[in-house]
């Protein structure tokens, strides 16, 4: 009858799953030098699982053991996989709640006028649904242009590449950690952000995010999907119109260029 407690394996076993662990760990670093995508992770996890699984069994002798073992380690992974996977259904999807992101979905959110007092819901109503003459005459400056440190409109000229490029490591920097160009992050995707958003909207949201995000309907909304307040990252006027420079820059280009 077998003995669990002494079981004894020979050299070549030890030497063969030896042998294999070596080739996937070739694997491994043959294939990180081509990008498949999102099959990435997959690829990776696939191999790094497949050697967890024979280093369990045959090193840890979890195959030889007592069944009671093997129970014991499949079900704890198996649970682990169902409640990673559960969490997973909310975190996924909790964008697709509110997909609108350029309208002020949420038109009853306090707006507040320049002297920063709450506008009355009836000098609002419809004010969405009018012309865009009447719309820029009524909103206030902190509609268009974000609530922050910047109180007067920031015009600016033809692109300047020189100036864009220094916003580009900024951006990297500073940005990089929540926000893609093209795809949700942390935060939203940002190419094309300054088609609908104003360069000083932008300044200000990159200076005073928490004012801007708790006072700004659109902002409301956007924390709502996010779940995670943008911060401030220690920039300098300068350098937030630099940024913005970088985006208008990305925004005229196409995302695989
Ligand atoms: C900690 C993560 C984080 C960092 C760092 C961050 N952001 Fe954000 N950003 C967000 C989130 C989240 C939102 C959505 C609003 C909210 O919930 O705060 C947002 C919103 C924005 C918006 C508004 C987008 C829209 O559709 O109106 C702009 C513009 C923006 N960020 C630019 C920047 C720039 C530029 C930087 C770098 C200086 C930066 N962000 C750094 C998380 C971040």
């Amino acid at each position: 009858m077998e003995n669990s407690n002494n079981h004894i394996l020979p050299l070549r076993t030890y030497l063969t799953i030896g042998g294999i662990l070596l080739g996937l760990t070739i694997i491994t670093v043959v294939v990180a030098q081509f990008d498949f995508g999102r099959w990435n992770i997959v690829i990776a996890l696939a191999v790094a699982s497949s050697k967890a699984i024979l280093v369990a069994l045959y090193f840890m002798h979890l195959k030889y053991d007592n069944k009671i073992y093997m129970v014991i380690f499949v079900s704890s992974i198996a649970f682990l996989a169902i409640f990673i996977s559960f969490t997973m259904m909310d975190t996924l999807f909790r964008g697709e709640i509110n997909e609108i992101r350029n309208q002020p979905v949420n038109q009853y959110a306090v707006i507040y006028d320049q002297e920063g007092k709450p506008i009355p819901m009836e000098d609002r109503v419809g004010l969405f649904d009018k012309p865009e003459e009447i719309i820029q005459e009524k909103v206030p400056f902190e509609i268009t242009h974000g609530f922050g440190p910047i109180k007067e409109e920031i015009k600016v000229g033809p692109l300047d590449t020189v100036m864009a490029l220094e916003g580009k490591e900024m951006f990297k920097m500073k940005c990089g950690t929540c926000h893609k160009l093209d795809e949700r992050y942390t935060g939203p995707p940002l190419r094309g952000v300054t088609v609908y958003r104003s360069p000083t909207f932008i300044m200000n949201q990159i200076l005073d995010p928490q004012q801007n995000v708790t006072k700004h309907p659109d902002m409301q909304a956007l924390f709502a999907q996010y779940y995670t307040m943008m911060t401030f990252q220690n920039v300098t006027v300068e350098e937030a119109r630099k940024i913005v420079e970088y985006l208008r820059y990305e925004a005229t280009r196409s995302p695989n260029q």
